[in-house]
């Protein structure tokens, strides 16, 4: 399938927990049949796939993330029947469907684990998971999840050995040195694409194997397996996204991104630059972040997330600079003492400082760069979170829909929900929510469904070359997007201050200019081109006319009725 036809290319992606999202059936926890009902919700946002957290059995002792059957549905969600109908109505609405897959390890009360704990040491079914004598082997591999534990291997009374868990000990990691255990994902991965899903977020895919003597990511047997799981899904002809999560630099996230291997893969190191930048006022670390990123894979195959399920991930300086994090510690006041494993456990708005404009700067960033924009539930609301809650639950909150009890996210008696709702000042879902906000045109989501029209209306923002323009103001980044037909010139100002600068437009000079989103018509384009933006400001421009195009006007004409 050339790129260029796939679904997945420019595609925005909406994460959602099922659990969290919707409750149809009114037990207090969110479920298949109730995000079926909310796929009219979705459309009219204009969100190309929905990517659910793991929907699989699971003791929850990791939000899913600890799998005990990879082949069906855990029962507080539905069946593989109420699988089928969701995927089939979201396909009815030009909804894709995108599923975690966890490749790396299981729940510790998988069969295959208890069965492995009691099997003869050295055996075929011992060796399923990673076993070891000794806790100090692969001794140069972070512990992730630091808070949490304070090694990679835990020790087993039954069978006497300590196993390997890269993330909490109730997930034990699979021993991808066994062929067994290959031949057991792939046939997962089988599986699912026979039910007819359109996506794989692979998750933390860098972890696959071992090796002494470092920090065990991204070993070349690792890349081997990934590319016989493409080969699967190129076998089954199907249009079918691989994306790497892969919390990693630049460089070191790319090679997933081969035409044998992945599709695509986030870009985390571009989220904390993003945040520092808005932190800091200046954008000359995210300029060079993004250059890096387009000079080691040009086009689009990044997925571009602002915050997700997860902590605001930034590392020990190996993600990014640790100046680059002290800029967001120093610059989001909201973060303090939000602190988890290696980031900030906070939803996007209360990180902002509650601050819609940057809300909506940032999120006209992500939805004019190339990539895969990734939007998570709940942020085109600005929902808020509840920081007291454990591990990484203050993010993972029930989704606002109306200002009903429990905010319409389900009929249940309150102690029965999977989560509280918001009702935290400034965030009560009371007033932060769809319906309310559905009905205010000048709300966030009514925004964010603007520039999600534009964004489907200008080819150029979703496939066009992307090329850095000089900015005469160091908080101010420039860029355009230039597709066979239309030309659109980005500006957004990341600094709490207004900011005026000139732009040379020489190279397009004469041509006409119109702002995408309201369509007021500026100055022809000339080497001195005047712009002022407002605090967190930013703007789109189409530059000259729209070729073959009946009407010059079409893509704004649209947007404006
Ligand atoms: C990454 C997931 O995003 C996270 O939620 C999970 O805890 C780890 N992988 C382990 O599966």
């Amino acid at each position: 399938m050339a790129e260029r036809d796939s679904w997945w290319k420019g595609a925005v992606i909406y994460q959602l927990i099922p659990r969290s999202y919707s409750d149809g059936n009114g037990d207090g926890v969110g479920d298949l049949q109730g995000l079926s009902s909310r796929l009219s919700y979705l459309r009219w946002l204009g969100v190309d796939a929905i990517w659910l957290t793991p929907i699989y059995p699971s003791p929850l002792q990791d939000g899913g993330y600890d799998i005990t059957d990879f082949e069906n549905i855990h029962p507080e969600l539905g069946d593989l029947s109420s699988f089928h109908r969701l995927l089939t109505s979201a396909h009815s609405a030009g909804i894709k469907v995108i599923l975690d897959l966890v490749l790396n390890h299981t729940s510790h009360l998988h069969p295959w684990f208890q069965r492995a704990r009691w099997a003869p040491k050295g055996s075929q079914e011992r060796n399923v998971y990673v076993w070891s004598d000794d806790p100090h082997r692969y001794a140069d591999a972070p512990v992730l999840f630091r808070k949490f534990e304070s090694s990679n291997w835990e020790w087993d009374e039954v069978a006497q050995q300590y196993y390997l868990h890269r993330f909490l000990r109730h997930q034990p990691d699979l021993n991808y040195e066994n062929p067994w255990v290959q031949d057991q994902m792939l046939g997962v991965v089988d599986f699912w694409l026979e039910r007819g899903v359109d996506g794989f977020r692979l998750d933390a895919v860098p972890f696959l194997f071992e090796a002494e003597g470092n920090r065990c990511e991204g070993l070349p047997e690792t890349h081997a397996f990934l590319k016989k799981v493409r080969k699967r899904v190129d076998e089954s002809c199907k249009d079918v996204l691989l994306l790497a999560e892969a919390i990693q630099p630049v460089e070191e996230a790319a090679p997933y991104l081969e035409d044998d291997e992945l599709h695509g893969a986030f870009n985390f190191a571009l989220t904390a630059h993003l945040f520092a930048a808005v932190a800091s006022g200046s954008c000359q670390r995210l300029t060079r972040c993004l250059q890096e990123a387009q000079n080691v894979v040009p086009g689009c195959r990044w997925a571009l997330p602002l915050r997700n399920h997860d902590e605001l991930w930034l590392g020990d300086g190996h993600l990014v600079p640790e100046d680059v994090i002290q800029s967001i510690r120093a610059g989001l006041h909201q973060s303090h003492g939000h602190w988890l494993n290696w980031g900030v456990n906070r939803r996007l708005a209360p990180l902002l400082n509650g601050d819609p404009r940057a809300n909506r700067l940032l999120h006209a960033l992500l939805y004019s760069l190339p990539g895969m924009p990734c939007l998570y539930y709940g942020d085109e609301l600005g929902m808020g979170d509840w920081p007291g809650l454990r591990d990484r639950d203050p993010n993972r909150t029930p989704m606002a829909w109306t200002p009903a009890r429990n905010g319409g996210f389900s009929s249940a008696p309150d102690p029965l929900l999977v989560l509280p709702p918001i009702t935290a000042p400034g965030y009560d879902y009371r007033v932060v929510n769809v319906e309310v906000q559905k009905e205010l045109p000048g709300s966030l989501l009514n925004w964010h469904r603007r520039m999600l029209t534009c964004r489907r209306l200008l080819p150029a923002l979703r496939f066009g070359d992307f090329d850095l323009l000089e900015s005469s103001h160091p908080s101010v980044i420039v860029y355009s997007r230039c597709s066979e037909t239309m030309m659109v010139l980005v500006a957004a100002n990341l600094s709490a201050a207004g900011a005026s600068l000139r732009l040379d437009l020489s190279k397009w000079k004469g041509a006409r200019t119109r702002e995408v989103l309201w369509g007021c018509e500026y100055p022809a384009a000339d080497e001195n081109w005047f712009v002022y933006l407002p605090a967190y400001g930013f703007s789109w421009w189409l530059v000259g006319e729209v070729e073959d195009s009946v009407d010059q006007n079409v893509p704004l004409k649209n947007l404006n009725n």
